[in-house]
């Protein structure tokens, strides 16, 4: 067992290609760390890194507290496997798994004992004697795991093992992985771009966008107290909400984020009303997941946006409506893309809050002329807001609808993105 520390690790591929960018993150002894991103945000890279079998260009990998980036890929006790796990064809599933013991010169009754101890754990010991050529994709998958960890490495990389497989057997292999690894306490670093992979497997995640780490925690800790709109849209299974407020403290009596046609009021007491009152006279970004709305009558006076029930949507175990409210949606915000800078580093924040504040005012204007909104082909639904409504439909299309917003469940970013509201975490 061995910690992985990430240093500012940063990866810049040849042509000044920003890959990672100043990484910093540690995955304990034993620990199992998911990397999540979307595509492309440079999670097989840093796993690379790891391995050995990409470079760091600068910041420092430590390895079971020794300093990693120049150790050679066979000397850092490392095991990967890979999207397709590419096994030796002529060999039969006993020989794919047994072949590292064999290369180290092991002992045979050792590697029998092994071999079959893993494959038992993995469900493929009935397959032992066949070739890779007559197994499933999910088998495939199974034997290029115990192939990886026959030799019990320090450290477990996985990049996106189940992302070839259908969906069942995604779901069925998920619960075995984390049942093996959690059995053999081997440090685990997994990537995918699956966020309820993600949620699932486990002990922490590190959640990761264009090369730089969003945001790192329990599962529970980043979707419920998400560090960043980014973060808190990507672990959404339906659309996040994302609507832009101006913040006021009318007299002081209390502070409100007003949408135009709605406002919603914090008390002084609110333990979240003093970050955002910092922001008063301006404008931040509120989040509100579809299930922290809910349908309630006319007459109910909480906090609450109205509307007209645009669509509804049937998801089988529930339905979403969308509804027009008349306040606009904004996009996520994203850090600057790494890869059309030219020069060494990314800029901390320079450029990215102008741009998106003339992103937000530009949206305002429209919005100044309703009609243009829906001229913006395929940004219809950017102007409802969605409630998740159950299982029975509490409304038709075309209903005025009562939203309650359940103000617990709210988030305030900065226009940038990052979080002002929440009781961050100390780790
Ligand atoms: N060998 C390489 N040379 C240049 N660019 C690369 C190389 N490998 C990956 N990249 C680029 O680096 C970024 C991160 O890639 P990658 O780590 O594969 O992302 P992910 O695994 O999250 O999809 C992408 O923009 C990708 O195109
Ligand atoms: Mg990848």
């Amino acid at each position: 067992m061995s910690s992985v520390v990430l240093d500012k690790v940063t990866k810049v591929y040849p042509g000044d290609h920003l890959a990672v960018d100043r990484m910093s993150l540690k995955a304990e002894d034993g620990e199992f760390l998911v990397l999540l991103g979307p595509s492309g945000c440079g999670k097989s890279t840093l796993l690379r890194m790891i391995a050995g079998l990409e470079e760091v260009t600068e910041g420092d990998l430590w390895l079971d507290g020794k300093l990693a980036n120049h150790l050679p890929p066979r000397d850092r006790d490392v095991a990967m496997v890979f999207q397709s796990g590419a096994l030796y064809p002529h060999r039969s599933v006993r020989g794919n798994i047994a072949f590292p013991l064999e290369i180290a010169k092991a002992d045979p009754q050792f590697v029998k004992d092994r071999v079959t101890e893993l494959s038992k754990a993995l469900h493929i010991d009935e397959t032992l004697n066949r070739r890779p050529g007559t197994l499933s994709g999910g088998q495939r998958q199974r034997v290029a795991m115990g192939r990886a960890i026959v030799r019990q490495p320090k450290i477990f990389l996985m990049d996106e093992p189940l992302s070839n497989l259908d969906a069942g057997m995604r779901t069925e292999l998920r619960m075995e992985i984390s049942a093996l690894v959690r059995s053999l306490g081997v440090t685990t670093i997994y990537v995918t771009h699956d966020q309820v992979e993600a949620l699932t497997l486990a002990d922490r995640i590190a959640i990761m966008n264009r090369g730089v780490l969003q945001d790192v925690g329990t599962p529970a800790q980043i979707y419920n107290d998400p560090a960043t709109a980014f973060v808190a849209a990507f672990l959404n299974s339906q659309q996040l909400n994302l609507l832009s407020a101006t913040v006021r403290t009318p007299q002081n009596q209390f502070v409100m984020l007003d949408f135009g046609p709605h406002q919603l009021t914090l008390p002084w007491s609110d333990p979240r009303a003093y970050a955002i009152s910092q922001y008063t006279g301006g404008q931040v970004l509120v989040g509100m997941r579809p299930d922290g709305l809910a349908p309630v009558p006319e007459s109910y006076d909480g906090p609450s946006f109205f509307g007209r029930v645009r669509a509804l949507e049937y998801h089988g175990h529930e339905w979403l409506a969308y509804v027009e409210c008349g306040t606009p949606g904004v996009p996520v915000p994203e850090p600057p893309d790494p890869r059309r800078k030219t020069n060494g580093h990314a800029p901390e924040s320079t450029g990215l809050g102008t741009m998106l504040r003339r992103m937000f005012t530009s949206r305002v204007l429209t919005e100044e002329n309703e009609h243009d909104e829906e001229q913006e082909s395929g940004h219809h639904r950017r102007t409802d807001l969605i409630v998740r409504l159950g299982v029975r439909p509490a409304w038709r299309v075309a209903d005025a609808a009562k939203v309650a917003v359940d103000l617990s469940r709210i988030m305030v970013f900065t226009l940038e993105g990052a979080r002002i509201d929440a009781a961050r975490r100390t780790s």
